[in-house]
């Protein structure tokens, strides 16, 4: 009876995994012919002068398959020990995203022309520069508008997910072992007392992530982009549980008291910023947690751990503008840690994403 209970058992879940594999290849097969199609209308219709990527060599893509494959792996593996729901797996908005894919299309020719021109600062009249930065007044990635419109935020998603080959979820889920693990030392509290802050939330995709992996804890999400944040309330507002709440502001001085969070996590921002606004950002995140709290960080591999990917990197920089891109894959974010007194550094790397945790000395 025990034997066919667990073989009754097992089959929904080899099912699900299969499930889950055949829709990781399914939306690599489609950010790979995505790619291949832009890059044929590219040849044939784009100005000269728009620089193009350095063809991959075999080896390069053959680590890349597997070291995908190594992560969708650990991505159903780590869901079946249950740090986070399987259904998260399979949490993505097709229809919507379907939808939004001819605009895609449509915007192509202003980002060729963007690129060619080479003009960075090309951001909607509307915007009043004082209220933010230098660094973030540009298109990152040449995109239409930068972070600073509803237009843009709507596209950020899908845009990502190509980008990666459908792999920007379970690269963002990485943090939550060590986030969980972090929280370890929090555990006599009740769970709906942790305080959680994404930093540079966005859209709110990481939100999902820690709300399936953290059900009661409250979650507070920042951003510069009040466009971005207001997509991040419709994604979000349609999650069972509590709403995460949204902050609008600087993540270099965030509004926030000292001490009030148990954890911090900062998903593909250090990238994005000057060496010393990532330094900025790690003593923020040091101020804001309470002693013992735990900080998470996801961003792009750098060339001293990933050495393979050299040329994938050297594409990312070539093809959209991330001004700060070739300075942050030499900087020492462990050294940046410790200086702001982190203790228990740890870093690990997941297909192109590297992932830091750190903990606040109790
Ligand atoms: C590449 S996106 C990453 C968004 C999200 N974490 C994700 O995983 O998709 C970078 C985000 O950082 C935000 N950002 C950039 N500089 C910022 C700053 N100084 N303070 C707060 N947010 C910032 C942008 O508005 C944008 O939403």
């Amino acid at each position: 009876m025990d034997s066919l209970d667990h073989r009754t058992a097992s089959v929904p879940e080899t099912l699900t995994k299969l499930a889950y594999r055949t829709m990781q290849q399914g939306k690599s097969l489609m950010g790979l012919a995505h790619k291949e199609a832009t890059s044929r209308l590219m040849g044939l219709l784009a100005p000269e002068g728009v620089p193009r990527t350095e063809p991959l060599p075999d080896g390069v893509l053959n680590n890349l398959r597997q070291s995908m494959d190594r992560l969708t792996e650990q991505d159903w593996r780590e869901a079946e020990q249950g740090l986070y729901p399987t259904s998260l797996l399979f949490d993505a908005p097709w229809l919507d995203w379907a939808t939004r894919y001819p605009l895609l299309w449509l915007d192509l020719p202003q980002t060729w022309r963007r690129r060619q021109e080479r003009n960075v600062r090309d951001l909607p009249s509307t915007v009043n520069s004082e209220a933010y930065p230098d660094y973030y007044l540009q298109n990152f990635h040449h995109q239409t508008d930068g972070y600073l419109s509803d237009h843009s935020a709507a596209l950020y998603d899908l845009g990502v997910e190509i980008l990666f080959n459908g792999t920007a979820d379970p690269m963002r889920r990485r943090i939550l072992r060590p986030l969980r693990r972090g929280l370890e030392a929090f555990a006599t509290r009740p769970a709906s007392a942790l305080r959680v802050l994404d930093v540079a939330a966005g859209t709110g995709r990481t939100l999902r992530q820690l709300r399936g992996a953290l059900p009661q804890a409250q979650l507070v999400g920042l951003d510069l982009s009040s466009a971005y944040l207001r997509q991040a309330n419709r994604w979000l507002s349609q999650l069972p549980g509590e709403l995460p709440q949204l902050v609008q502001g600087n993540a270099e001085a965030m509004p926030f008291a000292d001490g009030c969070f148990q954890a911090v996590t900062c998903v593909f921002l250090f990238h994005e910023l000057p060496a010393e606004a990532r330094q900025n950002v790690i003593s923020e995140a040091f101020r804001l947690l309470e002693p013992g709290g735990v900080l998470v960080l996801a961003d792009s591999v750098q060339l001293q751990d990933s050495p393979e990917f050299k040329v994938v990197m050297n594409n990312f920089r070539r093809i959209f503008h991330e001004p700060y891109y070739r300075d942050y894959l030499s900087d020492s974010i462990e050294t940046r840690l410790s200086q702001a007194g982190f203790a228990a550094i740890a870093a690990e790397s997941h297909f192109m994403t590297r992932i830091w945790s750190a903990r606040k000395p109790a």
